[in-house]
């Protein structure tokens, strides 16, 4: 029987020491570093990083040659959080547990910190050495990837029509779209970026690819469920938010039953995806069942 818990606490233990040595010492005198490992290093799932390896591994590579790239990911999403809780997005007061980057330091402080840790992500990125020819052009193509997916035609994209789309009624096609792109697409390139590296096959791309868009939606509506049924303390940010803002949300939009009916859906179908794979991809189809399963 595959030990989801165990593997995922394996590999955030990897992960998070493979992160601490991305940036200087926690001791350092810098408030921009400190307010970059403030946030970075505040725990967090990992899932981007997690299923970055997770894909390398079910197409018969080793997850270390995925590592950096892992890393990048989750820097980048830390960067979008720190971002998402802005006074001017989100304005939330609470995050993985802690007072958020611009009340732990200051507004300038948070906003810099993030747009430090997306710099810093490609630069870790193109520093590290692919380790042969054919890693060096997927290793372009990882990082092509990457920039789309977190820039104006992915997360970026997402989290404007997320903003905007605060106090109306969207429909149920555009609300996909918007958790699609602020959410979906990094997750969707955290797979497609392990299974590049691990040396998977066209097919073997276009079947992950699937897996992904599926699990990144499922991943949103589960996070819009848990803002109305979650456990604070427990997720370590605040709940009840995206109605007092007036979000547009799955719960919002379908109801809560056809919200969970919807996110089971997507999972059957991301496992659907995986059904020619072997057990290399077990970590895949567990992550998949936990995206929806989880309590924080
Ligand atoms: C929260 O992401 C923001 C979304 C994109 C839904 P996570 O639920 O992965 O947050 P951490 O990384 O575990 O804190
Ligand atoms: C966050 O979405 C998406 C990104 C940061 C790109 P939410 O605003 O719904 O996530 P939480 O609930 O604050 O974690
Ligand atoms: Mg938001
Ligand atoms: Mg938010």
């Amino acid at each position: 029987m595959f030990e989801l818990k165990a593997y995922i606490k394996q590999q955030n233990q990897l992960i998070d020491a493979s992160l601490d040595t991305m940036l200087p010492h926690a001791q350092s005198p810098d408030t921009l570093v400190r307010a970059m490992r403030y946030s970075l290093l505040a725990g967090g799932k990992r899932i981007r990083p997690v299923l970055c390896l997770a894909a390398c591994e079910a197409v018969g590579g080793a997850p270390e040659k995925a590592m950096t790239v892992a890393c990048a990911l989750e820097m980048i999403h830390t960067y979008s959080l720190i971002h998402d809780d802005l006074p001017a997005m989100d304005d939330d007061r609470l995050r993985r547990g802690k007072a958020t980057c611009h009340i732990a330091f200051d507004e300038a402080t948070a906003i810099l910190a993030g747009d430090a840790l997306l710099t810093l992500s490609f630069e870790i990125i193109a520093t590290a050495k692919p380790p042969d020819e054919t890693a060096a052009a997927r290793w372009l193509q990882v990082i092509r990837l990457i920039a789309k997916a977190a820039g104006y035609r992915g997360m970026i994209q997402g989290q404007m029509l997320d903003i905007a789309s605060e106090g109306v009624d969207l429909a149920a096609g555009e609300l996909e779209t918007m958790h699609r792109l602020k959410t979906g697409a990094l997750i969707e390139t955290a797979v497609a970026c392990g299974a590049l590296l691990g040396g998977a096959n066209q097919h073997q791309r276009e079947l992950l690819d699937n897996y992904a868009r599926k699990i990144g939606l499922a991943f949103q509506v589960a996070d819009d469920l848990l803002n109305v049924e979650g456990n604070p303390e427990r997720m370590g940010k605040s709940t009840g938010t995206d109605s007092l803002r007036k979000k547009s949300t799955y719960p919002s939009v379908l109801g809560i039953q056809a919200s969970r009916e919807f996110a089971e859906r997507l999972v059957q179908e991301s496992l659907q995806a995986l059904e020619n794979f072997d057990k290399l991809a077990n970590p895949l189809r567990s992550i998949a069942r936990y995206i929806i399963e989880r309590k924080h």
